[in-house]
């Protein structure tokens, strides 16, 4: 590692990296071989082809591999001889003579091609065939993950984004090798996905946004379509249906939801804290059971997001009485449960897993009690807090976070008593009260969000500031060649 590593600029930084001075050229002679020809690992060759031919200006074709296979190529293997690589794992080895990319699962195949992108010039993100020589230095990386879960999460429910924004901040989170998108699909200004048996959630609940915009939703379909796009890049998606706080859009979309039997106007405003559903109703609970069983069944991974935060208008014991409901529901579908650190004060199932984000405590209580942890503390962490008193969008509630203060931190060293066997990674949360448009998400997740996923990712002994700001520089000229606004934090030395 040390210098060698450096100047080649990888983020998230590698487990292990031997530069042995030489280059492979990507010439227009070179193709793509993989090994074993499924339909998977054919897929991964033509992402990895689609990201190079066009801005190198040849077509790349994708090839089953030779019993010998041919030099001058990038060969993709699947070596299922190697479990210690784990899911996401890969060994990256390139000779003057070819580019080996082998990984236990394809997974670790797509992650390893994110190193390859990154090795290459940053013109080699552009659209459109560039000028260039088109070399990878010659090396080996052998390098898997820290933590299990790297994931962002997209508030689409304060502003409401469309399936092409999320797929493009997916293939940014992909470029990082993170593998969670949690969206936070429903809340006091909108609900965001249609749920066919209460159809009226997202037709009226939907129809606006923070501001009084004209708001949106996903059809299933297009929810699907999210989601498939994500287990592409091998990212999970994880719904939030927040409950029973930060309910006012369903609770305006349905008149039997409230106690009082009388639906409320719709909320364009952004306080929180101030709606409940009736958690004693047995409509409540029809309603829970009806979305979280179609919310289930769009769901390919394990997991579905409850919310739970800032019940602040929910009695505490009827709080906890319908947490441990909605756990029950989630459970008969063959889900787990994970909610906002809140939900740590009711009875939790092994499987449920917490989310920290503002206090310690009941994440602490909750490992303590043998549930995983989802580290996401808003103060180090949260994409929507401002950089400095100058950043034109965001918050500050907890407080400023520059690039070092979102960089310099250890997710296992940040709840005192609460061990890293419990956390099962890290998230950052993007909050959309002041977000109305993609280039907003970007300019707020860019330059933070590379930290996070190598604080998600890399080994903790080779962590150094200075080291970072020097590889993060040099991203600069990858998100200009991919059109990312992004924030030119004056701390970084952005070279051009
Ligand atoms: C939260 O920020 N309310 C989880």
């Amino acid at each position: 590692m040390g210098s060698s590593l450096s100047a080649l600029n990888i983020i998230p930084n590698p487990m292990s990296l031997t530069v042995s001075g030489d280059m492979f050229v990507l010439s227009d002679l070179v193709d793509i071989y993989v090994r074993p020809a499924t339909d998977e690992v054919t897929n991964i060759g033509r992402y990895l082809a689609g990201r190079l031919s066009p801005s190198a200006g040849f077509e790349i074709s994708v090839l089953e591999a030779a019993d010998i296979p041919p030099d001058e190529n990038i060969h993709l293997i699947l070596a299922e001889a190697d479990p210690g690589l784990g899911e996401e794992g890969y060994i990256l080895t390139i000779t003057p003579q070819r580019v080996t990319l082998m990984a236990y699962r394809p997974a670790g195949l797509f992650r390893g091609c994110q190193t390859i992108r990154q090795l290459l010039p940053p013109s080699i993100e552009r659209a459109t065939a560039q000028p260039g020589s088109w070399t990878l230095p010659t090396l080996t990386i052998r390098d898997y993950p820290r933590f299990e879960w790297r994931g962002a999460m997209l508030d689409v429910a304060r502003h409401f984004f469309s399936v092409d924004d999320v797929k493009r901040y997916i293939d940014l989170l992909a470029y990082y090798k993170m593998n969670r998108l949690h969206l936070h699909l429903t809340d006091d200004q909108g609900w965001r996905i249609m749920i066919d048996a209460w159809p009226n959630l997202a037709a009226h609940g939907g129809s606006t946004q923070v501001g009084g915009g004209p708001g949106g939703y996903y059809t299933q379909a297009d929810y699907a379509d999210i989601a498939a796009y994500a287990q592409s890049r091998y990212i999970m998606v994880i719904p939030e249906i927040d409950m029973p706080g930060h309910t006012h859009a369903a609770l305006a979309s349905y008149a039997s939801l409230t106690c009082d039997g009388a639906a409320p106007p719709l909320y364009t405003g952004t306080e929180v804290g101030f709606s409940s559903l009736c958690v004693g109703k047995n409509e409540t609970l029809a309603f829970v059971g009806d979305v979280v069983r179609e919310i289930a069944a769009l769901t390919p991974g394990p997991y579905i997001h409850i919310g739970g935060d800032e019940a602040l208008s929910t009695e505490e014991a009827e709080y906890r009485q319908f947490i441990e409901q909605v756990q029950a529901v989630v459970e008969a579908q063959g889900k787990h449960m994970i909610g906002w650190e809140e939900i740590a004060k009711a009875d939790l199932q092994p499987g449920s897993v917490v989310q920290h984000w503002r206090n310690g405590e009941p994440a602490k209580s909750a490992a303590q009690q043998g549930n995983r942890v989802i580290m996401s503390p808003a103060f180090r962490i949260y994409l929507d807090m401002k950089y400095d008193e100058t950043t034109p969008l965001g918050l500050s509630w907890a407080g400023y976070i520059d690039v070092k203060t979102a960089y310099d931190w250890d997710p296992a060293s940040q709840v005192e008593g609460m061990p890293e066997s419990s956390i099962l990674g890290i998230e950052a949360p993007l909050w959309s009260e002041t977000l109305e448009t993609i280039s907003d998400i970007e300019y707020m997740a860019f330059p933070r969000l590379p930290g996070y996923a190598e604080i998600g990712w890399s080994p903790l002994s080779g962590k150094d500031w200075e080291a970072y700001k020097r590889r993060l520089a040099a991203h600069g000229a990858r998100w200009d060649a991919m059109h990312v606004n992004f924030h030119r934090a004056a701390s970084i030395a952005w070279e051009e």
